[in-house]
């Protein structure tokens, strides 16, 4: 049977569709009383990132570097090769992200903050924009960082969270045209597209916006680079729902995604596979150098990157790994599984539900609790105290601000309940609908959180919240 064959794991007379993998290695999880977790949840001041994960059941407050690793990947970690300079795993790596990228340049990094770092502050300054659909939290922060501005221009639909639109992620082009007829040369050095769209509720971008986008960069001279956490996902939304690609590869589609763009950012942690590592890939000769020189002053020498030898081997295996179509169609399928489970329950979601992650709309579904009370936070607390489940605030710790004493609210308040790859079954799944449940019953008895605590940047990481009484 040829590898595409749709059959090759699922007969076509059944409709369930099986995790695509047997477990090798198991990692025992513990329950907890509902007092231990009200007792976790006083100590950790509300916020998610407080908690150890000793005290939780099942994790979803990410997936990235939460992968399982296939016995493959283990393997290839073995063969590691932790020469400071030219290791083999170094080439087996650049080989294999070129394989998929096609770009001139591959600059290994510890992960994907640090690409974005290595990036922004060689090619940003004071004065210049960086348009993005939507940027991840750490993206805008970099770019800040660097003196410029970060701008997200995701068509209207991507903040509606009813919107059926079957490419949330896509970026608005008339917004992104305007701003390059209007930029002085030189103003914005690139553009960004995140695949697929995590901050929007992880949409994808259509192969269309994304040729598009690149026409009109390229007629403005400005290069196109892809954030590409979560690249095979992406392809893979594109196969389902694109017309024309029904019947292409997974792997020829998100080599086509690649092609179009001039560069990228990347968190091997999501679609690579692995627990730690990311890249930077690029064809612009010039940047890469200046790239590399900063790389050699924070990260490491250009083979290594701040990774071992055998970290860059397991993302080289895990590349390849991660455009298995027996694999996609299991992931994006469990993820849409947990959505239609909680949309039955009453829950607002972000429909479509994304690859990675299902998205409550904490506003809605808590109307009594202000944005500035925090009702994503207020929800994700909820839910750790009654099961044991950690989830993830995308709302107004995140991406609201507090400028001199006044909050500036976010446009949403999610909850992101993100699935780790390859690393739950079907019944974990089915524990957490049913706690959903439960606290969907209980919703009205939600109370808000107030701030007593947090940083001036990327304040979700250390914010502390009591409840209001
Ligand atoms: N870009 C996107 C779209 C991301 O989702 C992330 C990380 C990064 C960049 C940064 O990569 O963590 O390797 O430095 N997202 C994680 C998440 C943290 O939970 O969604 P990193």
């Amino acid at each position: 049977m040829t590898p595409s064959d749709p059959s090759r794991y699922t007969s076509p007379m059944f409709k369930t569709i099986i995790e695509p993998f047997k477990i090798k290695v198991v990692e025992p999880i513990r329950m907890t009383t509902r007092e231990e977790r009200q007792a976790a949840l006083k100590q950790a001041h509300y916020n998610m990132f407080n908690i150890r994960a000793k005290d939780i059941l099942i994790d979803l407050l990410t997936d990235s570097g939460t992968s399982a690793m296939s016995s493959e990947q283990w393997a290839a970690m073995m063969r590691g090769d932790n020469a400071y300079a030219g290791s083999n795993s170094f080439y087996r790596f650049e080989a294999a992200v070129k394989d998929l990228t096609g770009f001139a340049h591959i600059i290994p990094t510890h992960q994907g903050r640090a690409a974005e770092r290595i990036l922004f502050s060689t090619v940003c300054g004071k004065g210049q924009i960086v348009p993005n659909n939507t940027h991840f939290d750490t993206t805008r922060a970099n770019i800040e960082a660097a003196g410029a501005e970060a701008v997200d221009f995701v068509i209207a639909e991507g903040k509606q969270p009813q919107s059926r639109h079957p490419f949330k992620g896509n970026i608005d082009l008339n917004k992104l045209e305007a701003l390059l007829k209007e930029a002085k040369p030189g103003q914005v050095p690139l553009c960004m597209l995140t695949v697929t769209n995590n901050s929007g509720g992880g949409q994808p971008v259509s192969m269309e916006n994304l040729r598009q986008t690149s026409v009109l960069c390229h007629r403005y001279g400005v290069p196109l680079f892809l954030d590409a956490c979560r690249f095979a996902e992406n392809a893979y939304f594109i196969k389902l729902r694109e017309p024309g690609y029904q019947s292409k590869p997974a792997a020829a589609i998100a080599r086509e995604m690649y092609r179009l763009s001039d560069g990228c950012t990347m968190s091997a942690k999501k679609d690579g596979l692995v627990n730690i590592g990311g890249f930077l890939g690029m064809n612009n000769e010039d940047w890469a150098q200046e790239c590399r020189n900063l790389l050699v002053l924070t990260e490491g020498f250009p083979t290594y990157g701040g990774l071992a030898g055998r970290d860059l081997d397991a993302i080289a295996q895990g590349l390849q790994e991660v455009l298995d179509e027996d694999y996609l169609k299991y992931r994006l399928r469990s993820v849409e599984y947990l959505a239609e489970r909680l949309a039955k329950i009453g829950y607002p979601i972000v429909q479509p539900p994304g690859g990675h992650a299902v998205y409550i709309d904490a506003r809605a579904l808590l109307p009594h609790i202000p944005t500035t009370q925090f009702p994503a936070q207020s929800l994700c607390s909820s839910i750790y105290e009654h099961g044991g489940i950690r989830t993830g605030e995308i709302g107004n710790a995140m991406f609201g601000r507090n400028v001199g004493g006044r909050e500036i609210p976010s446009d949403m308040d999610l909850v992101r309940m993100a699935i780790p790859r390859r690393a739950y079954t079907q019944s974990h799944i089915d524990y957490v609908v049913e706690l959903a449940e439960h606290v969907f019953k209980l919703r009205e008895t939600l109370r808000g959180l107030r701030v007593i605590r947090q940083a001036p940047v990327l304040r979700h990481f250390t914010i502390e919240f009591e409840p209001i009484q």
